[in-house]
């Protein structure tokens, strides 16, 4: 059965540079290398559900500037239907001034389009979401359009996955209308801002996958807390790995998996896409999933 994903969010330019270590504020330093590649933790995502064999459309918008059509020819390259990704006269595309050094990254997003992901938008995308097993959210595209879009799913009968990413405070009644929230541990913090969301956190559980990296993925499986392992592989580059998680869960959710064995595939192919360079790059088909795993029992 393939996995039909609808994925609602950002698609940007990453301008990545390496350098040894980071600057200090103030500081001029040089660099050793400058590329510009594919991100957007929307497309990101999309993308790693792609590879996996999953039927998916993006919803999104870049702009008129030259990264946008390159990033829709990129999209399509990956097999995901693009005809209700919007460009915006007279916008940038989203951009991402990335720093990789230190075995690790900093990241500044500039959302150009993607602000212009409107309820709207989303409206003219309600067939897709009636379509799809599952429909995956992020955090760079305006809040009122993650509700807009929750709200559609809930109308259609569509599982939503949740990636509170970057970390935002949100309202309680969205955490309570997903089914399954995929926040790091400190994602979780800015999430549980209030008593009240503190005590749902407490009564709902079971909805919540905390990702703690190379450990692996925390939740609850109705009676007790479970930690389903990751893998300890030589890192490139970090950038990217929660959005190939997000992308991997979803795919299986979407399969009929069970939440454990949804969890272990996205530890797999988060694991897997971070021993190449580039957020996108490095992120495995389900072929290279199923070696991995083999190789492994
Ligand atoms: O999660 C990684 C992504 O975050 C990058 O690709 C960048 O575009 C930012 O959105
Ligand atoms: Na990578």
């Amino acid at each position: 059965m393939t996995a039909r994903i609808t994925v609602i969010g950002s698609i940007n330019m990453d301008l990545v540079t390496t350098t040894e270590r980071f600057p200090d504020k103030g500081e001029t330093l040089l660099g050793s290398d400058f590329q510009t590649i594919p991100g957007g933790k929307g497309a990101n995502q999309a993308v790693a559900a792609a590879k996996l064999g999953a039927d998916v459309t993006m919803i999104g918008c870049v702009g008129d500037d030259p990264f946008g059509e390159p990033l829709i020819k990129n999209l399509e390259k990956n097999r995901i239907h693009t005809s209700n990704v919007e460009p915006v006269t007279g916008v940038p595309t989203g951009i991402a001034v990335i720093t990789v050094a230190e075995n690790d990254n900093t990241i500044i997003v500039v959302p150009g389009a993607n602000d212009h992901v409107t309820p709207e938008v989303v409206r003219q995308s309600e067939e897709a979401i009636k379509d799809s097993d599952v429909l995956l959210l992020q955090f760079e595209i305006p809040m009122e359009s993650v509700k807009e879009a929750v709200r559609l799913a809930d109308k259609n009968d569509t599982k939503v996955v949740l990636n509170p990413a970057p970390a935002r405070p949100v309202d309680l009644d969205l955490l309570e209308q997903v089914d399954y929230i995929t926040p790091n541990e400190h994602e979780l913090k800015i999430l549980l801002d209030s008593e009240e969301k503190k005590s749902f956190y407490d009564q709902n559980r079971e909805k919540f996958f905390v990702t703690q990296g190379s450990k692996g993925v925390l939740y609850y499986d109705g009676e007790k807390e479970v930690l389903v392992p990751g893998y300890d592989v030589d890192v490139v580059d970090t950038t990217g790995a929660g959005d190939t998680f997000n992308g991997g869960f979803s795919v299986a959710l979407a399969e009929g998996k069970t939440l454990e064995e949804a969890c272990c595939y996205g530890n797999v192919v988060g694991a897997l896409s971070v021993s190449q360079f580039g957020a996108q790059t490095g992120m495995p088909q389900r072929e290279e999933v199923m070696k991995f795993l083999e190789k492994r029992v």
